[in-house]
């Protein structure tokens, strides 16, 4: 049986759910057109790009934590908005749509951003509102509800393309991405890292520069599970997850969990991009297995008799 894997998320239509997302490989031309070129993602989202190139913290910015883990706190660094164009084009050279994540300090800033992203051809932009690590951008703004309805309201007024908003594992979760959709996202992205820390103990100090990062791969897919199961049981929205995918298992579970479309990161700091190949290839054989011909009916399917 052929299976449609085609999807319409977040205003994009995507010929399959399984995506790059943002943080690994996604900052230079020639690295997404390795992604690109082996992995065959139904689209790329860069690294997160900021008003001005930044340098990031000093090494170690990640911890292995074992069983496909890790801690991480980059600090963001990136080459900064003025590279958008040639990210973007190398991704649209192949027919790949390329979204710009973007993190601002401020709803200026914000605004400023989008409108260089929108400028730069991209398919759409990702709001990073939930970088666990850096003082200034990302969480701190994304926590509060109002605020986030700002930055969005605001981005979403200057723009034509699709505006997705990225949230982090919070507490008041539900009531952001809430916030968000009345501001006109058009998809919720789920979910950024979990603040984490690790210590050396012989040396007794934290092991990371930043001392905190945030927590990825397999121990942080079961959050990204919850929270988008509740997200999308209270917000039925497009929805698109990260956490934890690895392989087509841990992809399905998002899926069923509500989600439309999943992202790949940490299984890409140890495998090629060729591993998102053979998560979309793993999907369609059991999706023949459990006799299911649309992607669509997956979606948010998970029961409870
Ligand atoms: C090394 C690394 C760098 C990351 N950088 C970014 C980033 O620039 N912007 C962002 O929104 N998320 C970033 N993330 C978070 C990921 O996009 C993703 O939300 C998180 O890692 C969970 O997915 P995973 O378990 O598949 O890694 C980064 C993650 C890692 C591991």
């Amino acid at each position: 049986m052929v299976v449609s894997l085609e999807v319409l998320v977040g205003g994009l239509r995507l010929k399959h759910p399984v995506m790059v997302g943002s943080g690994v490989l996604g900052d230079k031309p020639e690295l997404i057109e390795r992604l690109v070129r082996e992995g065959d993602p139904s689209a790329v989202v860069t690294k997160t790009l900021t008003k001005y190139r930044r340098e990031g913290y000093l090494p170690p910015i990640i911890v292995e934590l074992g069983c496909d883990s890790y801690l991480n706190a980059v600090g963001l660094a990136n080459p900064g908005i003025e590279v958008v164009n040639d990210l973007v084009s190398v991704g649209l050279r192949y027919g790949i749509p390329v979204v710009v994540s973007i993190a601002g300090s401020s709803i200026d800033e914000f605004v400023e951003l989008g409108i260089k992203a929108e400028l730069g051809k991209a398919s759409a932009i990702e709001l990073n509102l939930s970088c666990p690590h850096v003082k200034g951008l990302g969480a701190e703004l994304g926590r509060d509800p109002q605020t986030t309805y700002e930055v969005v309201r605001n981005v979403k007024s200057v723009v034509k393309i699709p505006v997705w908003v990225k949230l982090g594992p919070w507490d008041n979760v539900v009531e952001v991405a809430s916030k968000s959709l009345s501001a006109g996202a058009n998809a919720l992205v789920l979910i950024n890292t979990l603040r984490g820390m690790k210590i050396d103990i012989y040396s007794r100090k934290p092991i990371l520069t930043a001392r905190v990062g945030g927590l990825s791969g397999k121990a942080l897919h079961p959050v990204a599970v919850r929270v988008i199961y509740e997200v999308y049981k209270e917000l039925k929205c497009d929805i698109v997850g990260v956490g934890g995918v690895l392989n087509h298992e841990t992809a399905i579970e998002l899926i069923l969990a509500g989600a439309k479309a999943v992202q790949v990161v940490s299984a890409l700091i140890k495998n090629p991009p060729t591993v998102i190949k053979e998560i979309v290839n793993s999907i369609s054989n059991y999706m023949n297995e459990i006799d299911i011909k649309d992607i669509k009916h997956l979606v948010g399917a998970v029961t409870h008799d």
